[in-house]
């Protein structure tokens, strides 16, 4: 058995135009998936999954619709995860040569399924990276990213960027913009997220953009700002200058919420971290529900963001400074 665990992330600045080929920073964070990986002696794939929402459920699921239980999230949701895990396998099978190959593969995440907090790129990084191992094969951490990008990209129709796959697999805070992949130095930062206990479909969302920005000249207007809002981010974070991180992110909010992919609790829940001090707030990731983060050395954010009708659960969150962990 071959067991690695990898972080999620939050983005401080520029996702879905990264999709685009503007630059975006996402920061690893201390929450993970851990994925064991074991060879069987048939082609079968059998996945146990716990925990992929911060309330658990446990998914027995081997790899048959009608293998699967009534379990309390959305069938697209779980479809999606176990996309993930299929997909992840597939490059298991194709780096390695090995077609037929079956595994059983548990997986226990702290990371909320779609929540914006890159449950899936943890989940597809320390998979392949686990069923690799199994086989004898020990990838670098670069072809780790690739692979890894690679199933984010066939679950979500087709349009993904590597921003979260590639910070998950070297953690730290990262910069991407198109297939130029980099660690980047980051003060330490006092990350709040605050967590509605729902979730967006990150293949919908991603959909959402690109039609706005066919339909609209200013949509794709607003792309490009972004990615200027992530430029100026990146001259902050090498500054050290938070508070301008924090108005920067406030920016990236509006502008995510312009295309549309914010929802009521995510603007109710970054308006009470503002209003509660934080230096900036915005949802992180896909959005559509799940997740935002803001900076504030304080505790004022967690504790207003606990009262904030709509919030679920408001906690802190460490940068995680390694990526894929290789456990056993
Ligand atoms: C999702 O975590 C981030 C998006 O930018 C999609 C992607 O980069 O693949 C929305």
């Amino acid at each position: 058995m071959a067991v690695s665990s990898a972080p999620g992330k939050v983005y401080l600045f520029g996702e879905h135009a990264v999709v685009y080929g503007e630059p975006a920073v996402p920061c690893a964070i201390e929450l993970r998936a851990r994925v064991d990986v074991e060879q069987r002696t048939d082609s079968k794939l059998r996945v146990h999954a716990e925990d992929l929402s911060l309330d658990g459920f446990t998914v027995e699921y081997a790899g048959e619709p009608e293998g699967r239980p009534d379990v309390d999230v959305s069938e697209s949701l779980l479809n999606a995860a176990m996309g993930y895990v299929d997909s992840a396998i597939e490059q298991v099978r194709d780096v390695t040569g090995e077609d037929d190959v079956g595994f059983d593969v548990t997986i226990e995440s702290d990371i909320p399924l779609g929540a914006g907090l890159g449950s899936s790129a943890a989940v597809a990084v320390a998979a392949i990276d686990a069923g690799t191992r199994e086989l004898g094969t020990t990838l670098e951490i670069d072809e780790l990213a690739e692979r890894a990008y690679r199933t984010e990209h066939e679950v979500q129709g087709g349009q993904a960027s590597r921003a979260d796959t590639f910070c998950s697999a070297t953690g730290g805070a990262v910069r991407v913009e198109g297939d130029d992949c980099r660690s980047l130095e980051a003060p330490e930062l006092p990350i709040v997220i605050g967590f509605d206990g729902g979730a967006g479909d990150t293949g919908e969302l991603v959909a959402g953009v690109r039609d706005l920005r066919e339909e609209y000249e200013f949509a794709a207007d607003t792309v490009e700002a972004i990615g200027d809002i992530v430029r100026r981010g990146e001259d902050a974070l090498a500054a050290g200058d938070i508070e301008e991180l924090g108005r920067l992110m406030n920016f990236n909010h509006g502008l995510l919420s312009a295309l549309g992919v914010s929802s009521r609790t995510l603007d109710s829940m970054v308006w009470a971290a503002r209003d509660a001090g934080a230096l900036g707030a915005k949802l992180t990731g896909a959005g559509g529900g799940g997740c935002i983060v803001g900076l504030d050395d304080t505790n004022e954010t967690e504790t207003a963001l606990s009262y904030t009708l709509g919030c679920e659960d408001a906690f802190r969150a460490e940068l995680a400074e390694t990526g894929v962990e290789r456990l056993e």
